[in-house]
């Protein structure tokens, strides 16, 4: 088992990988790949389900992605995302969300998106034994407030992150993702804060970072963004196996002999 405090423990040691999987088969190659986290996040509206936001992913969808990802990796640290809705309503309801990502999935932690306004529900998450990964900077689940732009422009910009920063800390939380801010915040933030930061889009100095699994695997060439590295090209790798299966089919060379049963 992997507890949130040996993720905590590495920072000032060496940089923590976290990557985002949504199923078995891709679970069990990170976990072969001694990835240190795998988030299981509610980037898979947009990614596999094909939503044009995270908004419409509910909590029995996140739950049977996260016990599938728990199955394939079950000796990594496997955060879930709590979606939309899913922690914002009251607190009563939020614990019992989070239970759910413990209970029925085998979650290591849940993550969330927010600053100061959930340090208490943090840290009454904390106080019963939940991880809590936090997540500030660019909040994809606001997208219909203020769209999805990049946080620690201004000073006040920072100020207010480096607050939000301080007050998870103070809540509990293990570590902190920082997504889509500026290289000079989200600096001054891993130096502030004791727990280790994950950086998305948020430069080079956080403790660790983090990419979306299709955006690395460049599954859509079309969707090219500042932050992500693509480390393979799966869409020409399906692509031309798709249409060579096709080609082959049609001219009837496959199946061939080594595909056939025959009769005893
Ligand atoms: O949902 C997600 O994949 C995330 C990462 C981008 C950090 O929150």
């Amino acid at each position: 088992m992997v507890t949130a405090s040996r993720i905590r423990n590495l920072k000032g040691k060496r940089k923590i990988s976290m990557l985002t999987a949504y199923d078995y088969l891709t679970a069990r190659i990170l976990e072969a790949a001694a990835i240190d986290i795998i988030l299981v996040g509610d980037s898979m509206g947009t990614t596999i389900l094909g939503y044009p936001t995270t908004l419409p992913v509910t909590m029995d969808i996140m739950v049977a992605h996260v016990a599938a990802v728990k199955r394939g990796a079950p000796k990594t640290m496997v955060v879930a995302d709590m979606p939309f809705l899913s922690y914002g309503v009251s607190e009563e309801e939020a614990i019992r969300n989070a239970g759910r990502f413990l209970k029925e999935a085998g979650a290591d932690a849940v993550k969330l998106e927010g600053g100061k306004d959930i340090a208490p529900l943090v840290e009454k998450m904390v106080s019963l034994g939940i991880p809590v990964m936090g997540h500030i900077g660019l909040r994809p689940q606001q997208v219909l407030k203020s769209g999805y732009q990049v946080a620690g422009r201004t000073e006040a910009d920072i100020e207010n992150l480096s607050e939000d920063a301080k007050a998870l800390e103070k809540a509990g939380i293990f570590s902190l993702v920082l997504e889509g801010t500026t290289e000079e915040a989200s600096r001054l933030i891993t130096d502030m804060v004791s727990i280790p930061t994950i950086g998305i889009g948020a430069g080079r100095y956080t403790d660790g970072q983090v990419l979306v699994i299709t955006d690395m695997l460049g599954y859509e060439p079309d969707h090219q963004y500042k932050h992500n590295k693509t480390y393979a090209n799966l869409y020409n790798t399906i692509f031309s196996a798709v249409v060579q299966y096709k080609e082959e089919v049609e001219m009837g060379l496959f199946p061939s002999e080594e595909h056939v049963f025959h009769q005893k």
